[in-house]
């Protein structure tokens, strides 16, 4: 079989989102993803909610993919799907469509690790920035996770420091529901972070040991200081949101970069990429682009689609195990606590 030829269909459906995309040789032709809004009205993710959603949207999402990606499903080489970590209810939809379709098709299936997904989306093809060389620490940050994690290879690598609570998304989503924004909170707070004062409010940062991070603290840390001030002035938060956001912003991402700081010098490692929601943010964004100057650091940011949950990172990881030639077997099942 010639290179050229190689067709991944990537499913993704380990939280919220239910996502499928087709590469061929690592380039992406299609990466649909229907974003469930219905947690919106519960300020978080429901996971029952999120299981019948997923149900309701598999097949229209494979449909679209195939066909936005012009071919049918008998061209496809192998289907990757997310096994874990995630919710158990979401990551059972996926897995059970992978495994019908591939069983089916009489192709082969291959289980992907969603936190590995995260970081290997930094060499999707067609994405025109540039690849981190190996190795190089990865800062995985969204909604549902907080990692640093050392690559030594496309499957070599290891989780240095991660969230002993809440993960850093979390952490922006629980402080604007205290503010009373909507969910998700982080763009949000990120735009009128950028209008604000940045020192205008103080909020100590958590002491934790080594290369962990915990946002739990900070969130009741902002919940009894805008109890105490809004005691005081009932408008405090109308009147001060700004400069509110934009202190809560400064800190966490004060706390991001101490960590990476530490994590580049203890590890010898000046090659730092960044994947997950919260990537999005101009903060950390700014943050990585100083430490360029300061630190001497190389950074990489993937393009915004890739870096989010989507299935393309899935179908990347798909392309990259089926030139290895590794496999899973029939019996294969989703794993929500799936370790990398
Ligand atoms: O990767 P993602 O789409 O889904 C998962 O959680 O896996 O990330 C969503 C998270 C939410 O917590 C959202 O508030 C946060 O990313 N987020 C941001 C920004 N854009 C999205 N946080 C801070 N600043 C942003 N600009
Ligand atoms: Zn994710």
């Amino acid at each position: 079989m010639s290179e050229q030829n190689i067709f991944i269909l990537g499913i993704e459906s380990s939280c919220d989102d239910t996502s499928a995309a087709v590469i061929q040789n690592g380039t992406v032709l299609s990466n649909v993803v229907a974003s469930q809004k219905i947690h919106e009205d519960y300020g978080g993710v429901v996971p029952e909610l999120a299981s019948r959603a997923h149900q309701q949207n598999i097949v229209p999402v494979v449909h679209q993919a195939l066909e936005k990606a012009k071919i049918s499903k008998h061209q496809l080489n192998a289907i990757a799907f997310t096994r874990g970590p995630g919710l158990m209810g979401s990551l059972l939809v996926g897995t059970s469509f992978a495994k019908s379709l591939a069983y089916g098709l009489n192709i082969p299936l291959i289980d992907v690790n969603h936190m590995q997904a995260h970081i290997l989306a930094h060499f999707i093809k067609d994405d025109n920035s540039k690849k981190p060389p190996f190795p190089f620490l990865a800062l995985t940050i969204s909604g549902g996770h907080t990692q640093i994690v050392r690559v030594d290879n496309y499957f070599e690598m290891a989780v240095i420091g991660e969230t002993i609570d809440d993960a850093v998304g979390e952490a922006y989503d629980k402080s604007g529901k205290i503010l009373g924004l909507g969910y998700p909170a982080g763009p949000e707070i990120d735009k009128r972070a950028q209008l604000g004062n940045p020192k205008a409010f103080t909020f100590t940062k958590p002491k934790v040991q080594g290369l962990n991070f915990s946002f739990s603290g900070l969130k009741t840390a902002i919940l009894y200081f805008i109890q105490k001030q809004t005691k005081a002035d009932a408008n405090f938060v109308k009147n001060n949101l700004n400069d509110i956001c934009a202190s809560i912003q400064y800190t966490i991402i004060g706390i991001l970069i101490d960590k990476l700081k530490l994590a580049s010098k203890t590890t010898g490692i000046a090659h730092i990429a960044i994947g997950g929601g919260v990537s999005a943010n101009s903060g950390i964004r700014q943050a990585l682009k100083d430490g360029e100057k300061k630190f001497g650091w190389h950074t990489y940011v993937p393009k915004f689609e890739y870096t989010t949950d989507n299935a393309a990172m899935i179908a990347i990881v798909g392309y990259l195990k089926y030139l290895e030639g590794n496999f899973a077997k029939a019996d294969v099942m989703a794993s929500a606590r799936l370790k990398l």
